[in-house]
């Protein structure tokens, strides 16, 4: 195994043979009681882990991966295997009502699938309501035996878990604001590995420690796991030097800060060439809407082997430094940290476009016919929701899109999702009252297979510009270019970067700007996109894909598997 470092313990996988094709593990959902900032909640957990086991496998590896629901209060669960792309294989990636209906209590589902070129870190969660608040674990794909890195790989590998903990149960936080109509309260802290750190009540204890040994480098992945919130992330005095991200390589490039959007991961190699001492690693909000955020700071400690301890009254060990960290809201940092992302070589990126499509993406309003009523606590006595070209998207109850699209069974969703906003506006001015009320709906757009797919993500300044992090199901795609304003078809375009874009599964539109990805369309299946902050993702910032089957069964969704969870 390359990983030593392990904040958790694997024992509880039954078998994950690296050298064998097919690798194993039980996945069981169940509460648990977790103590943090001082008090116990009966937090639903994997295995009673919190955060969840990491999974380890290698590129070719085909994996079982069986979920089981202990959990007698929560209605449903499921797992979903961000950002791995199940070829022809909708069944084993887990958005609920999407690709399946949820895996009741007492209930078990095997996710089968077969990991395909693909290397690096992902990560795994629950995709039903805010579940994945607790229920995630960090997926790691080593290469192929003998199959070299495009960097110098260190001997450690130290996953980095971004969370967000709530001070309650998070699914009555859910369920308040789906009442009420209002934002949902923000969280209380943020989490490193599980734990807050110093910065909290009742945590120092708990802090994390990474021990290092001078002179040595290690590669730490850093995973966005975090509900709501895009974070910078920074180790006092020691430069991180990129060279993954989403699982795709990239060009390594040496900077002090990284942010990182939920469902993102960045895999970063740090050197210990500082003075042998105590660093902090930190992470705290990179805020872009107006909005109330968590504006606190979670810590971990980098701790060097030889650091000098104090002597004498006060006897013990020196008090970290404290990295420098972007301000909350300091949009240029982020800017210009995702804008040197490259591809580590020339990218097969489509260079003709089949479909062309523009998405608005936003938030929006919906008007109450009694402001005053406790379902309308939104502004000025509405309930908040947010769209794509209009649409908000509801899931479907009686079946997964999935499943009735299979089996042709009408009336759970409809094909008419619109490529184009219905009216044109001026998307990030000062947009008119009348275009801030999005319509509900469950729409699918179909694409053929292996169109090759431009989609211009376009934030509007509906109720707040904002970063929203859009992550796609079933793909990796190419951020060929962004910008901020209206995205301008006749000039925007020839700056696009089709020779060496950075690959993702998710990049955030920058607020009151637009990103532009393309992919070809060679998964068939149902596949949800959607915003990974889970407040606008309740909220119905999301819409499906359909890709058609090509020609034959190896260009066709596969049969669902036999266990596949009732409706
Ligand atoms: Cu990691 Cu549908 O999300």
């Amino acid at each position: 195994m390359e990983s030593s470092q392990r904040f958790s313990s694997l024992a509880f996988i039954a078998l994950l043979a690296y050298f064998a094709f097919l690798a194993s593990a039980e996945l069981h959902i169940q509460p648990k009681p977790v103590k943090r900032l001082c008090r116990t909640h009966e937090s639903i957990t994997v295995n009673g882990q919190f955060p969840g086991p990491t999974l380890e496998v290698r590129n070719g590896d085909s994996l079982a991966i069986t979920v089981i629901n202990k959990a007698h209060s929560v209605l449903l669960c499921f797992w979903d295997r961000h950002g791995i792309r199940q070829l022809r294989n909708p069944w084993a990636d887990g958005p609920e009502y999407i690709t399946q209906c949820p895996i009741r209590p007492g209930q078990s589902y095997t996710y089968r699938f077969t990991i395909e070129d693909q290397e690096g870190t992902l990560w795994w969660h629950a995709h039903s309501r805010w579940l994945r608040a607790t229920v995630y674990g960090a997926l790691i794909i080593y290469p192929r035996l003998g199959s070299p890195y495009p960097f110098h790989m260190p001997k450690r590998d130290i996953p980095i878990l971004l969370g967000e903990w709530w001070d309650r149960n998070p699914m009555d936080v859910l369920r308040q604001a789906q009442f009420t109509g209002a934002a949902a309260n923000v969280s209380d802290a943020y989490t490193i590995n599980g734990q807050p750190g110093d910065l909290y009540r009742c945590s120092r204890s708990e802090t994390v420690r990474f021990p290092i040994f001078p002179g040595e480098t290690v590669q730490l992945r850093v995973i966005n796991a975090g509900l709501n919130q895009e974070l910078f992330f920074s180790v006092a005095n020691h430069q991180l030097t990129v060279v993954e991200t989403d699982s795709a390589y990239t060009k390594p490039f040496t900077t002090s800060v990284i942010m990182i959007g939920p469902g993102q991961t960045t895999n970063v190699l740090l050197t210990a060439n500082q003075r042998p001492g105590r660093y902090y690693m930190a992470a705290r909000a990179y805020n872009s809407a107006n909005a109330p955020f968590d504006n606190t700071t979670t810590t971990a400690i980098l701790e060097y082997v030889n650091a000098p301890t104090r002597r004498g009254r006060g006897r013990g060990q020196i008090a970290p430094v404290f990295p420098v960290l972007p301000g909350f809201n300091d949009t240029a940092t982020a800017t210009a940290f995702t804008n040197r992302l490259r591809y580590w070589k020339r990218a097969p990126v489509p260079l003709q476009v089949d479909e062309n499509l523009f998405f608005t993406v936003g938030l929006g309003l919906i008007n109450c016919s009694n402001p005053n009523s406790p379902r309308c606590q939104g502004p000025n006595g509405t309930r908040f929701a947010a769209s794509i070209n209009n649409q908000s998207f509801v899931l479907p109850r009686r079946n997964s899109i999935m499943q009735a699209y299979y089996q042709g069974m009408p009336g759970i969703f409809t094909t008419d999702f619109p490529p184009v906003p219905p009216v044109q506006f001026d998307y990030t001015g000062n947009v008119s009252r009348g275009l801030w009320q999005p319509v509900k709906g469950t729409k699918a757009y179909k694409l053929k297979y292996k169109a090759n797919v431009q989609i211009v993500l376009q934030d509007t300044s509906i109720v707040t510009p904002e970063n929203h992090p859009m992550h796609l199901h079933g793909y990796q795609f190419y951020v060929v270019g962004s910008g901020f304003g209206n995205f301008n078809p006749r000039t925007d375009p020839a700056r696009f970067n089709l020779f060496d874009p950075p690959e993702r599964n998710t990049i955030g539109t920058p607020p009151g700007g637009w990103v532009a990805i393309r992919f070809v369309a060679d998964n068939p299946g149902a596949w949800f996109m959607h915003c990974h902050i889970d407040s606008h993702l309740g909220w119905g910032l999301a819409m499906v894909f359909l890709v058609e089957n090509g020609r034959g069964q190896l260009q066709s969704v596969q049969a669902p598997p036999l266990d596949l969870p009732r409706c």
